[in-house]
């Protein structure tokens, strides 16, 4: 972990976002219940409850999709990036409140195993008009369950960061069974017109986003040239912003060049922690640090600052002139490697 660990405990700032978090969901479940009683005096708490909790997991969820693209677009969106697994737990219990009620309220009647009975109740798999709807729910709601579990840094260190990042990708699979939950079931049931439009409108947003920030990134990684020593031309020295870096693809793996008190120095791009892109960081008091929060590394090893063991795989670089050339061939994690000093 970098340097600024206590950044990732409990501090102000994480104390302040589950705050607003909390805020939210409270106004959101207020105006919710406000508005659907001022249209209909006849609904029941019971339907407040399902609907409520449902509609602002599924807000809850959009806004935890847009905000990896848009910090990818906008830097100034990284704020909200960090400690978005906060989000994503209060999200996963708003969701369990939902489908929990759900089962409560339509599963125990009977002499059926509550959770059997999501799986039974409705045996018409086949048909689209009346697909047993609840069980797409159901694995959404196991989906976001082993995310929750599983988001604190323990499961990270221990799972290692791939297997985690893996696991948290499960996030897109939890994402069209909740399209298809609301889309199915809104053909039996009395889904609002609203509920659907937020669902479509909020899909339509995630897919632009996604989209703008991936030809963003193939923008940005584009090798120009390879010179007769196998060396990869990668841009002109004057196009890294000082203090700053700019990523590329070598080898199939994201390089981060960065440009510092008149040094250059290469490294894997992915944080150790949860794969944050490290070339989006900026160098602090002589450390590369992550935007996600805030692990460190040391330029020229990319080691973390004793007493943290983090490391990352370190490149070779070379000046023609002003053209920026790098070995795609990289060392292993934490090796040092002379900063390339740029001459005036
Ligand atoms: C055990 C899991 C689940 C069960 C049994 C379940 C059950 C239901 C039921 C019965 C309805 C229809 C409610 C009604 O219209 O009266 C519904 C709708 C809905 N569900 Fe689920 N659900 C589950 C999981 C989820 C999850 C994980 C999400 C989202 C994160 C979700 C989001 C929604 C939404 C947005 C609606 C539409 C609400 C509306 O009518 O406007 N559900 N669900
Ligand atoms: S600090 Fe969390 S991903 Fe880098």
């Amino acid at each position: 972990m970098g340097l600024d660990y206590k950044f990732v405990l409990w501090n102000q700032y994480k104390k302040k976002y589950d705050m607003i978090i909390a805020g939210f969901m409270i106004i959101f479940l207020f105006l919710f219940s406000g508005i659907t009683l001022i249209v209909n005096r006849e609904t029941t708490i019971e339907t407040l409850v399902i609907r409520g909790f449902g509609i602002l997991a599924m807000v809850l969820l959009h806004i935890i999709l847009v905000i990896g693209p848009l910090s990818r677009l906008q830097p100034k969106f990284l704020p909200i990036l960090y400690n978005r697994r906060h989000l994503g737990v209060s999200m996963f219990l708003a969701a369990l409140v939902h489908g929990g009620f759900s089962i409560f309220q339509f599963h125990t009647l009977g002499d059926t195993f509550p959770i059997y009975s999501v799986f039974t109740s409705n045996l018409d798999y086949f048909s689209l008009l009346n697909f047993p709807f609840q069980v797409l729910g159901f694995f959404a709601l196991l989906i976001l369950f082993t995310m929750a579990a599983t988001s604190h840094d323990f499961f990270l260190a221990n799972l290692s960061a791939v297997t985690w990042k893996l696991l948290h990708m499960l996030v897109y699979v939890a994402y069209v069974l909740i399209l298809l939950h609301v889309f199915l079931g809104a053909f039996q049931q009395e889904t609002s017109l609203l509920t659907i439009s937020i669902l479509g409108l909020g899909f339509v947003l995630v897919a632009v986003l996604q989209l703008l920030s991936a030809r963003k990134e193939l923008r940005t990684n584009k090798i120009e040239s390879v010179d007769s020593e196998g060396w990869f031309r990668v841009c002109e020295v004057d196009e890294i912003e000082d203090n700053r870096a700019k990523i590329f693809i070598v080898n199939h793996e994201d390089v981060a060049i960065f440009k510092y008190e008149n040094k250059l120095s290469a490294i894997h791009n992915v944080c150790k922690h949860q794969g944050g892109p490290l070339g989006e960081g900026k160098i602090i008091d002589g450390c590369i640090t992550c935007p996600w929060h805030g692990y460190q590394y040391l330029p020229e090893n990319g080691q973390s600052p004793p007493p943290y063991t983090e490391k990352v795989a370190t490149y070779d670089l070379k000046l023609v002139g002003s053209t920026v050339f790098i070995d795609p061939n990289g060392h292993a994690e934490g090796t040092e490697v002379e900063p390339l000093i740029i001459s005036k």
